[in-house]
């Protein structure tokens, strides 16, 4: 397993390597590694977690052109139909914008990577993650009149969301921690606006 696995994040890293927009090589890596964390004692398949942490941004609409297919394109050439088509259904049912079209994992692979990268949308982290994709994206920082999406307007909209969508407890107590953090960073920045 750990050659494959070996194989996934050098693939990952190649594609990623001039991503700039919070959906790098080291946040997969981080989703990675929480995955493992909140699997730890759990009756689950550790390759397909392993898998769909790595590769799951690589076609994600933001970063890639429409109809990529690099997961998929990896996973044909390294593992069965099987293993492919449970990575696969993690991978196109996780993200947030699958949570807003009514879309959910289910099963507790799905629900662990999931979690892996909500938590990887919030803490220190996630607030960076936040204004680099706003600067990329031509976001301002924030602004003083209404209606303008800023970096800012996104913590209201999704991440302070975050904490009541967990899937399991570990992951959500990791998730309140993070979250009260960004409150805290709320606050400060207001305080010096
Ligand atoms: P993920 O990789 O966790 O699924 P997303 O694809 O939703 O996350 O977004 C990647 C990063 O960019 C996250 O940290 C997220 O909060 C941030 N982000 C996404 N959409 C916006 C936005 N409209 N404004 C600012 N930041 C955003
Ligand atoms: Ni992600």
């Amino acid at each position: 397993m750990n050659s494959l696995i070996d194989l996934a994040k050098d693939y990952v890293k190649k594609i990623l390597s001039d991503e700039f927009t919070g959906h790098d090589y080291l946040h997969s890596m981080r989703v990675y590694k929480m995955a493992l964390q909140l699997a730890k004692d759990k009756e689950v398949d550790l390759e397909i977690i392993s898998l769909a942490a790595l590769l799951h941004d690589l076609d994600d609409y933001k970063i890639a052109k429409e109809g990529s297919k690099r997961a998929l394109n990896f996973l044909n050439e390294h593992v069965n139909a099987m293993i492919k088509d449970k990575v696969m259904d993690i991978i196109n049912n996780m993200s947030y914008s699958s949570y807003k079209s009514g879309k959910s994992v289910n099963t507790l692979e799905g629900m662990i990577v999931q979690d892996a990268d909500r938590l990887d949308a919030l803490g220190a982290i996630g607030i960076a993650r936040t204004f680099a994709y706003s600067g990329k994206t031509n976001r301002p920082i924030y602004s003083e009149e209404d209606g303008i999406d800023s970096a800012i307007t996104h913590f209201y909209d999704k991440l302070i969301k975050l904490e009541n969508l967990m899937n399991l407890e570990e992951a959500k107590s990791i998730a309140k921690e993070r979250t009260k953090f960004i409150y805290e960073y709320l606050e400060k920045f207001y305080q010096e606006i």
